[in-house]
């Protein structure tokens, strides 16, 4: 039998995403071109028409006012054709009381699964695991987290670290355990200028610790 060479990359922090042109229920797509600026919620579901996919598409689907506030588009990715999706979405938004409004990728080839080692062959060899993966307007992968088939991902989660990077990116902060909206975060290790700090933290400080400096949630 002839072997089939499957291209996967073992991806990091930092990396660049992979470019990739897919087949998707809203028509083509080239990653990066179809990202823009935009950051990117990329994440991969075993199978259509299972039962924890179905529930996740149409949490997804019904916090998309909460991602495109943040300037993030949705992309999910299943291993099944494009005709399988179709009709796997209607029941989607009939059951979720929702609209899919964001695009799946048709990976019926398992094309792009692999590429992003989607598919982690002692778990299953046919169906992916539950990859998300946050990619910044660089392209570059912020996170990543993997969940078993039998899990749904808490979205609320996905969408607290999107806060917490942007904040990173735009203010020089970090956020601490459990952290939510409106909660003190802490200030990046990397500055201990005094003078820097009062600039960049108007609001003030506490320091607990010389590494453990907390100032108010620069955008509250
Ligand atoms: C699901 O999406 O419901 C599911 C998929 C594979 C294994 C278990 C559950």
């Amino acid at each position: 039998m002839a072997a089939t060479l499957v291209q996967t990359q073992t991806l990091r922090l930092g990396d660049i995403a992979p470019d990739f042109t897919a087949e998707t229920t809203e028509g083509n797509i080239q990653l990066h071109k179809w990202m823009g600026d935009n950051w990117v919620v990329f994440f991969s579901h075993p199978k259509d028409y299972t039962p924890v996919c179905t529930t996740e598409l149409g949490v997804t689907a019904n916090l998309l006012g909460e991602f495109k506030k943040r300037n993030v588009k949705v992309l999910a990715l299943s291993v099944d054709n494009l005709k399988s999706h179709e009709g796997w979405i209607k029941d989607i938004n009939e059951t979720q009381n929702t609209t899919v409004n964001f695009p799946i990728v048709a990976d019926a080839d398992k094309k792009v699964a692999n590429l992003y080692g989607m598919i982690h062959p002692n778990a299953s060899d046919t169906m992916t695991v539950r990859t998300v993966l946050i990619i910044d307007p660089s392209k570059k992968i912020r996170l990543m987290m993997t969940y078993p088939a039998s899990t749904g991902r808490n979205f609320v989660e996905i969408l607290r670290v999107i806060d917490s990077l942007q904040l990173t990116d735009k203010f020089s902060v970090a956020t601490p355990a459990n952290w939510i909206q409106g909660q003190d975060c802490v200030i990046l290790p990397s500055i201990t200028d005094l003078k820097t700090i009062k600039n960049k933290f108007p609001k003030g400080f506490k320091e607990l610790k010389p590494y453990l400096r907390l100032t108010p949630q620069p955008n509250n």
